[in-house]
């Protein structure tokens, strides 16, 4: 697929303005547009970057269908928008989390069966139960938990979680919202013809994203390092050994490149995406790289108590993508963290009120 217009919805948020940025730099002709209500506190960051990138701005707020009609036609819809935490409705009502991450993907949707554009969606590990998560036969080594040598079970196994795990069970009102959203994405490609493409990410992460305690982790523990802030293992006993992939946000813009060079091909399909085994870590291997990198320690709090929707463990199976498209991760797990230190070391004072630094602190 050659495009020549692009919505990237979310396009301030960290995903989206890395996406439309290299699209536009890559792609020879083609206008991007970023649509974004700046609910994420630091995307408005991105504003400047976005516009020194030649990507056009437009302020709107996917839950209103008319902001989407107000962009005019495009050829590919990248929809980056979301309440992305999976703390979202605990404790509080849940109308945003649904109303951004669903009804705006059937706007999305709407958007895109109008103009017949194609839609590439970014879902979530998260759309895998809670329960089933939980239950894997896991194992506490020294610094990580770890699935046992040999074991394996209906899409799970060393390599990590695969497409065909489990569906029933609940996932958080952030999960579900997704989950939904893949459904009716997939009613749309198979109704109206469509071309879609789904990626279910576990952590993305890499430079401008604006990181917090409940999205954006791998970010915030580095800059607590740099700023010389506390930190805490939360959950499964606060001892820090619960795992994660994670994926430069390079290497998912690899994929989707890929992906949109043969869309006919790819159209209606559904992988995990993510760092796999290889580019994995837990939250106490994450301190040890961030002392190593920023040569700094930080208090350590510890609380053991785990939250409704915490899992000790996932890690991407990216098999099925890797062998349907030859991509596989390429940055390593240590120049991910080298990436984003030298991001946020470069943007102190920007950055530093993000992250609550008092501005003698630097
Ligand atoms: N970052 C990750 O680890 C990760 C992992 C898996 C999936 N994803 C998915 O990738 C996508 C991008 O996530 P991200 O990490 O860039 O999050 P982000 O919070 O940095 O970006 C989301 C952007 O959407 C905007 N937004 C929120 N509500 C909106 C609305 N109603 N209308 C218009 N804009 C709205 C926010 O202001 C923000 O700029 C999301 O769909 C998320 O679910 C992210």
């Amino acid at each position: 697929m050659n495009p020549k217009r692009i919505v990237v919805t979310g396009g301030a948020g960290f995903v989206g303005s890395n996406l439309a940025l290299f699209l536009k730099r890559d792609l020879e002709g083609v206008e991007v547009v970023a649509l974004d209500n700046l609910k994420r506190r630091g995307s408005e960051l991105s504003l400047e970057r976005l516009r020194r990138g030649g990507v056009l701005f437009q302020h709107g707020d996917i839950r209103s269908p008319e902001d989407l009609d107000a962009l005019g036609a495009a050829d590919l819809i990248v929809e980056c928008s979301a309440e992305p935490s999976v703390q979202a409705g605990y404790g509080g009502s849940p109308a945003y989390v649904i109303h951004t991450n669903l009804s705006g993907t059937i706007h999305c949707l709407e958007y895109a069966r109008k103009h017949d554009c194609a839609l590439m969606f970014l879902s979530t590990s998260r759309v895998y139960p809670i329960a089933g998560l939980r239950a894997l036969p896991l194992e506490e080594q020294t610094t990580r938990l770890v699935i046992p040598h040999g074991q394996g079970g209906l899409g799970w196994s060393e390599a990590g979680i695969a497409e065909s795990f489990p569906l029933q069970g609940s996932r958080s009102i952030y999960g579900t919202t997704k989950l939904a959203s893949e459904l009716l994405i997939e009613e749309y490609r198979a109704m109206y013809g469509l071309r879609t493409i789904i990626n279910r990410c576990g952590i993305l992460t890499g430079p401008w994203q604006m990181g917090k305690v409940d999205q954006g982790v791998i970010v915030l523990w580095m800059a607590h390092h740099l700023f010389g802030l506390p930190l805490g293992y939360m959950g499964f006993g606060g001892t820090g050994k619960q795992v994660r992939d994670l994926l430069h946000v390079e290497d998912l813009y690899d994929l989707l490149r890929i992906q949109l060079a043969d869309l006919e091909r790819h159209s209606g399909s559904v992988h995990n995406v993510g760092g796999g085994r290889e580019v994995s870590i837990s939250l106490r291997e994450l301190t040890d790289f961030c002392v190593r990198i920023t040569g700094r320690s930080v208090p350590m709090g510890a609380d053991p108590v785990t939250r409704d929707f915490d899992v000790p463990y996932y890690i991407s199976d990216h098999d099925q993508v890797t062998r349907l498209t030859g991509w596989r991760p390429k940055r390593s797990v240590e120049q991910t963290l080298l990436d984003i230190h030298a991001w946020i070391r470069d943007n102190r004072a920007l950055l530093s009120p993000l992250f609550g630094v008092p501005i003698d602190n630097h």
